[in-house]
């Protein structure tokens, strides 16, 4: 999978992807992330990159010219015919991991950061294909909220978690959040390991951990559950 970030704050993104899972899937070719400065695109003498909103208001919009600039560059080089783009916006629909496995599936996915007040409404009806919001608060810009969808779409690509790490038995998988985990040592500060855990009665740690799974989540979430 190829991931497209255009930004005005490349520099936000390298130092998450140099890391972790994101480094392994960067390393083993099954990643891609090419960073796009928006502002490298601004035809501006001064390489500006932002106006006064029309109509007045505060704070400040992103002109349209540099945006649709870097996007062409990127459908050209990369030959794409449609692609999605994605502007991280608190206007948009909120993601979850449905949305997550979807976009895994795509070959290139083109993610436009916000800045300032946002983006001129132009470059939304031209080329966004998709406005998703990561929750409903504002953050200053979209690199965090990019950051967010990149790191869980990506460990959702086939080879990028290796099987003891797979994402199989995580929340939101059958619509259930996950049971609780448990680690050495087997008593802590007064406090026992579950035995079912201990026994090596596999058929048994499967149902205790799918009962722990629906308890859990009828406590916290019983909206997965009804929907
Ligand atoms: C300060 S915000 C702009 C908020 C905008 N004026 C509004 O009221 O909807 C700047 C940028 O941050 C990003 N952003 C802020 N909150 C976000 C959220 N909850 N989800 C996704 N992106 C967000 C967007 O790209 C946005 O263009």
């Amino acid at each position: 999978m190829r991931i497209h970030v255009m930004t005005l704050f490349p520099d936000i993104f390298k130092a998450y992807i140099g890391e972790s899972m994101m480094k392994k899937a960067v390393e083993n070719s099954i990643l891609e992330v090419e960073l796009y400065n928006i502002r490298d695109f601004s035809e501006n003498k001064h390489k500006k990159v932002d106006d006064y909103p029309f109509g007045g208001g505060a704070g400040m919009v992103m002109t349209p010219q540099p945006i649709f600039s870097t996007y062409e560059y990127i459908v050209e080089k990369y030959e794409l015919e449609n692609p999605r783009v994605i502007y991280l916006s608190p206007k948009g629909r909120v993601f979850n991991q449905k949305i997550a496995k979807s976009l895994s599936l795509e070959n290139d996915i083109i993610f436009l950061c916000g800045h300032y007040e946002g983006i001129d409404q132009r470059i939304i009806d031209l080329i966004v294909t998709d406005e998703i919001s990561i929750g409903d608060y504002v953050l200053t810009g979209g690199e965090l909220p990019a950051l967010v969808m990149i790191d869980s779409i990506a460990r959702l690509v086939p080879g990028v978690l290796n099987r003891s790490e797979s994402h199989e038995d995580e929340s939101f998988e059958n619509d259930l959040l996950e049971y609780p985990q448990y680690t050495r040592p087997r008593s802590f500060n007064g406090l026992e390991v579950p035995e079912v855990l201990l026994s090596g009665n596999h058929k048994k740690i499967d149902e205790w951990r799918s009962e722990e799974s629906q308890k859990i989540t009828l406590e916290r979430r019983p909206d997965l559950i009804k929907k």
